[in-house]
């Protein structure tokens, strides 16, 4: 099999510390993906695209790129900022790529169902990089809940920390977290995927209903405080993201009802719960640090996990599976998280992926991900 032709589009920070750092490490092992061809709209940042990958052929504009790169590539990875993602993919899948995108999948729904059908359409992959799950502490987290240790999970907490807004590379609108026409809103926008996932994870099905707030303390379109409350068929979320944190941190809690999982960064503390004579009630508790390197927010370390997922879900023919229906969640919850909170933060229904469906492609893209569901 020759290796997957890759373009980068968005050369800025995630794709430069992240993803291209993980596609050198590949390079150097095996050698299973090739990156031909580069576009940012940034001079700036096409020169640094060029100065780290001197073969690698660079536009200033991603379709451009598709057109004199037709018939040399397999996938286009997308990391601009949200308000391009759907344009992007929409042209790549119809030049037939297949598509690797950041989070969240579109800043809009309709955007991202209008991707998943696409997709489904033309047959090629669509697939998020939802990459907490390859964090290693995540992985940790996903075998003790497997190993049945704290029973049936109905209740998870999670909290993201964060003492400013990520910033973008300085060569391009750095604080363009912040304006609403690039990132389709704030904290929630940029965190709320990963909030979102994890919780479908952990509760073992999708939400039913969303409660929000939202709150900006500074002079910005975008918020920088969110927490929601998530009702699940299995349970309960609440989640809680900030820009105006004392510490970078996530804390998230998972609770069965026969124990409970903390992880705090690095720290994993599972508590089991032990009966007693006289059927009184105590916990042992067992801690150990799986190092996840949280600080580093380009989060390299979890990205080659992420991108196996990906070639296999290419070598399957998994058009839309499980990973892409989740991001098509996660944008739904987070529009409907928005609606909530501008409703004083009335509890809102979700369709869930009902939302997809109703023609005859979306039938298709059901079959299609029959396998992942
Ligand atoms: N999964 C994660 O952990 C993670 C972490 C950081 C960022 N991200 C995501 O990655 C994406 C980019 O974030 P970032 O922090 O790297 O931003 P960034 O500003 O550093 O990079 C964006 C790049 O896109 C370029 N760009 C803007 N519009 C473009 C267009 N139309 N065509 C081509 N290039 C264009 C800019 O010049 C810039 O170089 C966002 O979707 C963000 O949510 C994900």
């Amino acid at each position: 099999m020759h290796p997957l032709r890759g373009a980068l589009i968005g050369y800025g920070f995630i794709m430069e510390k992240g993803h291209a750092a993980g596609y050198r490490q590949r390079a150097e092992n095996g050698g299973d993906v090739e990156i031909v061809a580069i576009a940012d709209v940034s001079p700036e940042r096409r020169a640094a695209a060029q100065a780290a990958w001197p073969g690698a052929r660079v536009y200033a504009d991603h379709r451009a790129l598709l057109e004199a790169e037709a018939g040399r590539l397999d996938f286009v990875d997308i990391a601009t900022p949200p308000s391009e993602h759907a344009a992007v993919a929409l042209d790549a899948q119809a030049r037939g790529l297949h598509v690797l995108c950041e989070k969240p999948l579109a800043a809009s729904i309709e955007e991202a169902r209008a991707m998943l059908r696409q997709a489904t359409a033309v047959q090629r992959v669509l697939y998020p990089c939802h990459n907490y799950k390859h964090a290693p502490v995540i992985k940790t987290v996903r075998s003790l809940i497997g190993s049945g240790r704290i029973g049936k999970v109905h209740l998870v907490t999670l909290q993201t920390f964060r003492n400013t807004h990520a910033k973008g590379v300085p060569a391009w609108r750095t604080d363009w977290r912040r304006e609403r026409r690039y990132s389709g809103g704030g904290i929630a926008m940029d965190h709320g995927s990963h909030t979102f996932y994890l919780a479908f994870e952990w509760l073992g099905s999708y939400p039913v209903g969303i409660s929000a707030r939202t709150t900006t303390l500074g002079p910005y379109d975008t918020e920088d405080d969110f927490s929601c409350n998530l009702r699940f068929p299995t349970g309960i979320a609440s989640a809680h993201l900030s820009w105006n944190a004392g510490v970078r941190k996530v804390l998230y809690t998972v609770h069965g009802d026969r124990g409970a999982i903390r992880v705090e960064d690095d720290d994993v503390e599972l508590a089991v719960q032990e009966r007693g004579a006289g059927g009184a009630i105590g916990w042992t508790f067992e801690r150990q640090a799986i190092s996840s390197d949280w600080m580093d927010s380009s989060h390299v370390t979890w990205f080659n996990s992420m991108f196996d997922d990906f070639k296999t879900a290419i070598a399957r023919r998994e058009f839309v599976g499980r990973e892409a229906e989740e991001s098509f969640l996660c944008v739904q919850l987070i529009a409907t998280a928005y609606a909530s909170a501008r409703e004083g933060g009335r509890e809102l229904p979700l369709e869930g992926l009902a939302a997809l469906d109703g023609d005859e492609v979306s039938a298709k893209r059901t079959r299609a991900s029959g396998a992942s569901s």
